[in-house]
């Protein structure tokens, strides 16, 4: 790919020229992160995406992320540098699947991540991300039965946390974070014995986590199941000087920006996602030249799947 040597400058330039906020997610490469004006998690964007003042969005993460900020910004122009960037995980469940699993259920509220379609999210009563699953899940009476999709690991930690057993989770999964697991976060966990350990809840080694911790083998207080969002915050707050990290690598930039002085070691470095990194230097210089890839959703699904965004938004503020 070419990229011109002032291509920072002119990303700038044109961003403001076209009257476009950029914002990366915290899985971007490095250089996007730093050239963006907002980082974050899934959650921290979506509100950013829904009060910018811009005429243009231009998002740095993947394709239903740029979908949310479309459904809650209708009138504005929502680019994504490559309209190919997806998600295995909201792949792993289609509007049809949700149809059929809500008729096999009626009376049940369906909350579902917001990795997952517009069509979907048509289809859903409540969405959430990982930063706020479990707050969502609580706000709904604790004798509806809900149907929570698609990740079965950030389902399954959404029931330890509240203990509620009419919890239906979908099976899907995320290939980055399922392919953290147990044996390697062991390894790492028992190599360094004084390190805090940082779990994204889309890992399979997040029950392992707890695992160890209850073993005795790693001090509770030590394991920490966290969004990107919130790994950023307890970065900047914690003590030791070894952070073990189980999520996917980008987030390492963001971390070591926060705290400079602590070591931040990924539990599994091959650990990165394909698709966040199909955004790059070159494809953002080029979106913003060309305004392309504009990311349209049908109207009619937009507006079904707002009421579920908004209500997700509304929560915890
Ligand atoms: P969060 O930024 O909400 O933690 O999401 C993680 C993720 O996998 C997004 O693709
Ligand atoms: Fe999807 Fe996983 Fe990539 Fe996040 S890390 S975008 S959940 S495939």
């Amino acid at each position: 790919e070419d990229l011109p040597a002032d291509w920072a400058e002119r990303v700038r330039a044109l961003a403001e020229q076209r009257d476009a906020v950029i914002l990366a997610h915290n899985y971007q490469v490095g250089a996007i992160q730093d050239i963006a004006h907002h980082v974050g998690d899934s959650l921290a964007l979506s509100r950013i995406a829904a009060t910018a003042p811009q005429q243009t969005i231009v998002f740095c993460g993947v394709h239903f992320m740029a979908e949310t900020a479309k459904i809650l910004s209708p009138d504005k122009t929502v680019l994504i540098p490559d309209a190919d960037a997806g998600c295995s995980l909201a792949d792993s469940i289609t509007a049809d699947q949700l149809r059929e699993w809500k008729a096999a259920n009626p009376g049940a509220v369906v909350v579902s991540y917001v990795n997952t379609t517009a069509e979907v999210k048509a289809e859903t009563d409540i969405c959430c991300t990982s930063s706020n699953a479990v707050e969502v899940v609580r706000s709904i009476p604790a004798d509806t039965p809900v149907l929570f999709g698609p990740d079965q690991f950030l389902g399954a930690h959404v029931r330890r946390i509240l203990g509620r057993d009419n919890i239906q989770v979908w099976g899907g999964e995320c290939h980055v974070h399922a392919g953290i697991n147990g044996g390697q976060l062991t390894a790492q966990a028992t190599a360094h014995p004084d390190a805090d350990l940082y779990i994204h809840p889309e890992c399979g080694c997040a029950t392992s986590a707890l695992y160890l911790a209850t073993a005795g083998a790693v001090p509770a207080e030590r394991v920490k199941i966290l969004s990107t969002g919130e790994m950023v915050d307890a970065a900047k707050v914690g003590r030791t000087k070894q952070v073990l990290v189980a999520t996917e690598i980008g987030m390492i930039h963001q971390l070591r920006r926060a705290a400079p002085g602590v070591e931040f070691l990924a539990v599994n470095d091959r650990a990165s996602c394909k698709y966040m990194k199909m955004i790059t230097p070159a494809k953002l210089l080029r979106s913003l030249e060309q305004m392309r890839d504009e990311v349209v959703v049908d109207p009619d699904i937009a507006a079904r799947a707002r009421g579920a965004v908004e209500r997700m938004i509304g929560i915890g503020m």
